[in-house]
């Protein structure tokens, strides 16, 4: 008979709060990003046998420590503008373009130029872009990003793919795709698909890499199968986390089913979300009609995932650790907008005042990287610390 299950490891800023105290000191609202979190991550996959190539996806943070603590762990990067190349090789002026994937949405023709111009892997996912710039495309090495017909992930509006989803080629295009890259000497060497972010599913990806490895027969030129990012953390106190060792099982068994290609990943979340807290300082605190609100000196225009997809995310009173949270709040921001809430009823200590130091978890991933200046407020500090 098995136990109640072992009760989840206390998160790394418990031990830190003295510390995340003095940092807020300097000034908030302040992202700080634990770094050896991110080097465990990276290690973890890293033991994952069956991956043969490791893209972090680096939309969800392109913070240049986090990028060095992934590259010194051997992670290649996944860049999706021209920005994001340059900031790449900006950093790493040596960096092998060979490890760099170059996955745009609708670009323009201008960045598909500059990607083959420094050597990286591109990914083509349209055969419009074929047809109407041969001169780009003729005798490359191309990737092509395949819609497998359905989007999963966390949100509605992080599912790509599905005919309401503006990415991939669909499998019913296929044929006209490979016909038109045989003209012009398009050698198609990598299938990509990602069908959304927050998967919750563990055997998602060695479905998806089936499905890749049965139509990369069909191709015969393919070397490389990308099975996309996607991998979910648990947000919410009561989710259970991400079981990575059934996910790696998973993997090696389609791999040896499939073992002609090398099976490449595009993590992006799961890398970075848990090593980031939030840190803001308490600016008011209200009670109108029965609701209590915090107020905090930035919201929705440091972190977009509350307001954008209705995600959870934890709240403490980092000044009141140790009290107990007896009281209902809704946790709001400065912003001008009705959906600047950071969180709904959300239990903190009733003595929760102007001042203290709030901070926000797992805020790693697509938290900084999407803040805004709205009403002209400032951008989020960022700090990083190590241990
Ligand atoms: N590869 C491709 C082609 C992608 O579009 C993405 C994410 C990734 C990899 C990395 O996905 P991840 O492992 O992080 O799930 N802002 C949203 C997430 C948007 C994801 C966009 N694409 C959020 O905060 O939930």
């Amino acid at each position: 008979v098995q136990g109640p299950p072992a009760p989840a490891p206390a998160p790394w800023w418990h031990a830190r709060r003295d510390e995340l105290l003095r940092v807020a000191a300097r000034g908030t609202p302040r992202y700080v990003y634990n770094l050896a979190v991110v080097r465990e991550r990276a290690r973890a996959l890293n033991d994952v046998a069956a991956i043969d190539r490791r893209f972090f996806a680096l939309k969800a943070n392109p913070h240049p420590d986090i990028l060095r603590t992934l590259v010194s762990e051997g992670f290649g990067l996944e860049c999706v503008s021209l920005g994001e190349l340059q900031h790449v090789f900006g950093l790493f002026p040596q960096f092998a373009p060979g490890n760099v994937l170059f996955t745009p949405s609708f670009a323009p023709r201008s960045e598909y130029e500059a990607a083959f111009a420094c050597g990286v892997n591109v990914t083509l996912d349209n055969v419009e872009a074929l047809r109407n710039w041969p001169e780009v495309f003729r005798g490359r090495r191309l990737w092509l990003r395949i819609d497998l017909g359905r989007g999963e992930g966390h949100h509605a509006k992080v599912k790509t793919g599905g005919s309401a989803s503006k990415f991939g080629l669909p499998v019913a295009a296929l044929d006209v795709f490979v016909a038109r890259a045989r003209e012009l000497d398009v050698r198609i060497v990598g299938l990509h698909a990602h069908l959304g972010s927050g998967v919750d599913l563990p055997k998602h990806w060695r479905e998806v890499y089936a499905e890749l490895a049965g139509l990369a027969d069909g191709i015969g030129t393919v070397e490389t199968i990308d099975i996309g990012g996607g991998l979910p953390i648990p947000y919410k106190p009561d989710a259970r986390a991400f079981d990575i060792a059934a996910w790696a099982d998973g993997l090696a068994e389609i791999k040896a089913a499939y073992p002609r290609f090398q099976l490449a990943i595009e993590p992006g979340r799961y890398m970075v979300a848990e090593s980031g807290v939030l840190l803001l300082h308490v600016t008011q605190v209200v009670e109108k009609d029965g609701v209590r609100r915090v107020g905090a000196d930035a919201g929705m225009n440091a972190l977009m995932r509350p307001t954008l997809y209705e995600a959870y995310h934890g709240i403490h009173n980092l000044s009141r650790l140790d009290d107990a949270q007896s009281l209902a709040f809704d946790v709001v921001g400065p912003i001008c907008e009705s959906g600047d809430v950071l969180g709904h009823a959300r239990p903190l200590p009733a003595a929760t005042a102007e001042g203290d130091v709030l901070l926000i978890a797992d805020a790693g991933a697509y938290g900084h990287t999407m803040a805004n200046t709205y009403n002209l407020r400032e951008l989020p500090q960022e700090d990083t610390i190590d241990g």
